[in-house]
């Protein structure tokens, strides 16, 4: 930690193509957010295998998928340091490694306690690769694609999820022994992992943290490979040189500075928000509760990453169209009323659930399809942007390292207690706290969150530190009072 996050303005423009290494550095990129996807998105259709194999049972399976969050959280909170020390490549790579590492290994079915470790390591990957693609991305792709690699990353995770749940079924099906199945299920993540490990190599070292060492000559080097002419060259190493002038990041004791406290509160809210709303109980256990209620086969096992891929596309221009908040009401509403429903049609399944009705078959399809809908348009990317935007740039690192801590931390409540907590109180019961908390989350939407659509970072960030309330950060400040310097460029951009 310590650094800013962000390369000054945006003003290197493409001139008649990109070069092969930048293709190159968006695909490899892409791998990480793949790789996220894949990890996240592998137990929905694997927990009856792995159940199989290891006699996991309930507890023990919640146990083996939420130990990846604690990976995640610890990935989270070391990745600033990577970041800075071995730099950008090398912390991608060592990500690429541990991702190959992880799941071969876990292709070998090991003892579980080393099972349960991979699975440890590999959510220490997701960890680190959440934090650096995006950075690296950042600072080494073209400003012109910039943005739009910044969702090609929230897009890759939902393309992880869906790819691995549909492998998975079909493994399972091609092979009954879980001998077999479950290390091929291993191996589709060590295959992409290796491609993102190998790739790796080429890829050029971020001129911005090649210029933070002092070794302007090699960070030239890169831009050379990247950028089509010198002019663009010599803006990007001025608006890089001038980045590293301005205010560099600050250590941990910001927090305790008022302003930077209460916005960090907000985006602490806001992530933990974003799993209380229970979207992985259905990423993780979908399967396993469509069984509960009688419905199997591929309907079960692919509705949920289905429509989650899907509806990540028109996220991304309805988040400038309508603006954060928007999405995140119609968000938290469509998820309400769905929890609602499925606790309803649970509730009128008959304790030997014997004979289901095809209607409340039909209500709890339809209200899945409905919530992750509602979940894939809103809540899954906007969280993450909100968390992106709102942090004045000195305390940018440290907001957005301990907002993604409290992500996974409350991601492996979920995962770690779901089925627990529906074997305990009847399977109706999780549907109802999950409404509950998006009540909650509408209200907190409504009283803390900013609009942050259409303003610059900067007019933000004079906001913050002039007291305007919350709520009220995303207004634009009063033309009189506000010279604020327009360099960041609009947010969400
Ligand atoms: C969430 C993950 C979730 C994914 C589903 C992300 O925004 O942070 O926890 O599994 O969306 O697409």
């Amino acid at each position: 930690m310590g650094e800013p996050m962000t390369v000054g303005a945006k003003s290197a423009n493409n001139s008649g193509g990109y070069k092969k290494i930048v293709y190159i550095i968006c695909a490899v990129a892409a791998l990480g957010g793949l790789l996220f996807g894949l990890d996240q998105g592998f137990i929905a259709n694997s927990l009856a295998t792995l159940d199989a194999h290891y006699h996991l049972g309930v507890q023990g399976g919640e146990r083996y998928s939420a130990i990846l969050a604690t990976g995640g959280i610890i990935g989270a909170l070391l990745s600033g340091i990577f970041a800075r020390f071995l730099g950008r490549k090398k912390s991608l790579l060592l990500a690429g490694f541990i991702f190959t590492a992880g799941s071969a290994l876990s292709a070998m079915l090991p003892p579980l306690t080393v099972l349960s470790a991979c699975r440890f390591a590999l959510g220490f990957a997701v960890g680190i690769a959440s934090f650096i693609v995006p950075l690296y991305l950042a600072e080494t792709a073209p400003a012109s694609i910039r943005g739009s690699m910044g969702t090609l990353f929230q897009l890759m995770i939902t393309i992880g999820i869906f790819l691995i749940s549909l492998t998975n079924v079909f493994i399972a099906r091609a092979f009954t022994r879980a001998s077999t199945s479950l290390p091929l299920m291993f191996l589709t993540i060590t295959l992409f992992a290796a491609i993102m490990f190998f790739g790796g190599f080429v890829l050029p070292e971020s001129p911005r943290w090649l210029m933070l060492k002092r070794r302007k000559e090699q960070a030239i080097a890169v831009l050379q490979r990247t950028m089509n002419t010198q002019q663009e060259i010599d803006t990007e190493i001025g608006e890089i040189e001038q980045a590293l002038h301005g205010p560099q990041g600050a250590g941990i004791g910001i927090v305790l500075r008022g302003y930077f406290f209460k916005v960090l509160v907000v985006g602490v809210v806001l992530q933990m928000f974003q799993q209380l709303v229970g979207i992985n109980m259905m990423i993780y256990y979908s399967p396993t509760i469509f069984g509960y209620a009688g419905i199997t086969g591929l309907l079960a096992a692919m509705t949920v990453p289905t429509v989650n891929m899907i509806f990540t596309f028109p996220a991304i221009p309805l988040v400038e169209k309508w603006g954060r908040k928007k999405l995140l009401y119609a968000g938290a509403v469509a998820m309400l009323i769905t929890m609602v429903a499925a606790g309803v049609a649970f509730e009128t399944i008959p304790a030997n659930a014997g004979m289901i009705s095809g209607t409340v078959k039909a209500v709890l399809l339809i209200s899945s399809v409905v919530y992750i809908f509602g979940f894939a348009v809103s809540w899954g990317p906007v969280a993450w942007l909100v968390c992106s935007e709102i942090f004045p740039l000195e305390g940018r690192e440290v907001g957005m390292t301990i907002t993604t801590m409290v992500n996974w931390t409350f991601a492996g409540l979920v995962m770690g207690d779901a089925l627990s907590f529906m074997k305990a109180h009847g399977n109706a019961s999780i549907f109802f706290v999950f409404a509950g908390f998006c009540v909650l989350a509408i209200v907190f939407v409504a009283m803390f969150v900013p609009e942050t659509k259409g303003i610059t970072l900067e007019e933000m960030e004079f906001n913050l530190k002039n007291g305007v309330p919350m709520r009220r950060l995303g207004e634009r400040p009063n033309a009189h009072t506000t010279p604020v310097p327009n360099k960041g460029g609009a947010a969400g951009e």
